[in-house]
């Protein structure tokens, strides 16, 4: 059983990152295999519209995505991690998205296996319904792709590390996830 996690936070050790991996602990708990992908390191270019992939699914730009490709297909399951900037996903995970157009097929079909994925967000504002639409077309974008969203890990007010690992039940909630994720494949 492999879990494949995906970071789009341009922060390697910030607040999303943390999350995404007590998700990952989770999995580990019930014996999964675990990578994890910081975006933002990978040289990645935006996708050019050329619709190279429509025919071949395969991108023709050979870059940073390029192994990810196969890393999606043979993973079980997917974790994904963003920060809300200005109302969205990071610019380094719409990168990641548009990319996986090569994904869906001439006729919107899944090219990938369906994937049962958890969906870490980080937000400094403090209501949880503030970017409820926005998180809602994230998923409906990934859900085209193949990466079906089981469940959301929402962090309001995000702070430092340290503050983030104080907020016990999200904690929890992120661990359980990871578990659920692993049983729900199994
Ligand atoms: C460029 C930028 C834009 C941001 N835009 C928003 C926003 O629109 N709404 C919000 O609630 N927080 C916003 N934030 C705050 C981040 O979502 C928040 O700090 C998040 O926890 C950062 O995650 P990280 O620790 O993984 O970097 C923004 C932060 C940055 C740097």
């Amino acid at each position: 059983m492999r879990v494949a996690a995906f970071v789009g936070s341009p922060r390697t050790e910030g607040s999303t990152d943390l999350i995404v991996r007590q998700v990952l602990k989770g999995a580990e708990e019930e014996g999964a295999s675990t990578s994890i992908y910081h975006l933002g390191l990978l040289e990645m270019k935006g996708c050019i519209a050329c619709m190279g992939c429509r025919e071949t699914g395969v991108c023709v730009i050979d870059d940073g995505m390029t192994p990810l490709y196969e890393v999606l297909h043979e993973a079980d399951a997917i974790v994904l991690g963003t920060p809300i900037y200005f109302y969205y996903m990071t610019a380094q995970m719409k990168t990641f998205t548009d990319r996986l157009f090569a994904l869906i097929g001439e006729d919107f079909e899944m090219r990938l296996e369906k994937k049962e994925t958890v969906l870490v967000v980080t937000q400094g504002a403090d209501k949880p319904e503030y970017f409820d639409a926005q998180i809602k077309s994230m998923a409906d974008a990934w859900g085209m792709c193949g990466l079906s969203v089981r469940e959301t890990i929402l962090s309001c007010s995000t702070g430092t590390r340290e503050q983030v690992e104080e907020d016990v039940e999200m904690m929890s909630t992120a661990f359980e996830a990871g578990r659920v994720l692993v049983k729900v494949k199994l």
